[in-house]
């Protein structure tokens, strides 16, 4: 399947074609502006409930430029809610966060107003499917096992404990789409409780971001969207994650824990 997506520097211009032939690109990483643009700008011209997933998202249908695109919209507010706390800010803060990270694994997520009501809209990417549906088909090359060690450690970072199998996506290049964030950013300074949830390899360059982030940096692109520690927590725990790299390294060799 292919989805073709066209963005022009004067606006958004998405024209969209399936095909059974080429593989899906993560269509907004070379167009991260127009795509944020456009969530922000363009029309709303429907809402539906997306059927699936437990705070009850609305699949939004917009318009720019006279191009039809979809997004996930999600009101949540900050709070405790079903047990667990969650806001439409955490939705968008792992976006930001994946930016600074330049981990190009989260869609882009704005925060917009729909009818009166603040929340999150993400891009709705085409030609996906989530991890639990494509399970079995999914080959178990080294290129899947990068991603996940990839998704893990974000996900420690951000104290994400709602990584199910539903919540990321494959496309058919097989490149995994992270969604659904908004029970992230816990203030928490612990790592999550199973050493499992902690890859085993890492990714050398993904390393090098999470060292060079820093407290001013956070604060500059997180301020709106975190209160409370939820900043400072990140930077506990992202200390932590390298500390427990650092001993893999000493008990098993870089070669065995590093990858490029
Ligand atoms: N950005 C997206 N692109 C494509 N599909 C998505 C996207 N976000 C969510 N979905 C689909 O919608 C479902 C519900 O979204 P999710 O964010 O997991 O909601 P919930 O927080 O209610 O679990 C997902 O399982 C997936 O099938
Ligand atoms: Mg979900």
């Amino acid at each position: 399947m292919r989805f073709e997506t066209c963005l022009s520097s004067a606006g958004l211009l998405l024209a969209s074609c399936f095909a059974y032939d080429q593989p899906v690109e993560r269509v907004w990483i070379e167009q991260r502006q127009s795509y944020e643009e456009g969530l922000l700008s363009a029309e709303i011209e429907g809402l539906e409930e997306v059927g699936e997933g437990v705070t009850n998202p609305t699949r939004v249908t917009l318009k720019h430029d006279g191009t039809v695109f979809y997004a996930i919209y999600k009101p949540l507010k900050r709070g405790r809610q079903r047990g667990y706390w969650e806001s439409y800010q955490a939705e968008v803060a792992a976006y930001a966060l994946d930016k600074m990270l330049r981990l190009d694994m989260v869609p882009p997520t704005v925060v917009r107003r729909v009818n009166g009501n603040l929340g999150s809209l993400q891009l709705w990417v085409e030609g996906c499917d989530t991890y639990k549906r494509l399970q079995p088909k999914v080959p178990q090359t080294p290129q899947f096992s990068w991603q996940i060690s990839r998704m893990k450690m974000f996900d420690n970072l951000i104290y994400n404990e709602d990584r199910n199998a539903g919540n990321f996506l494959l496309d058919e290049a097989w490149n995994v789409i992270l969604i659904d964030h908004s029970r992230a950013f816990l203030d928490r300074k612990k790592l999550m409780k199973e050493e499992t949830k902690l890859p085993s390899q890492y990714d050398r360059k993904l390393v090098e971001q999470l060292k060079s982030l820093s407290l001013d940096q956070l604060e500059l692109e997180l301020e709106d969207l975190l209160v409370g520690g939820q900043i400072k927590s990140i930077l506990v725990r992202r200390d932590q994650i390298l500390e427990h790299m650092d001993k893999l390294v000493e008990e098993r060799g870089s070669g065995q824990v590093l990858f490029n």
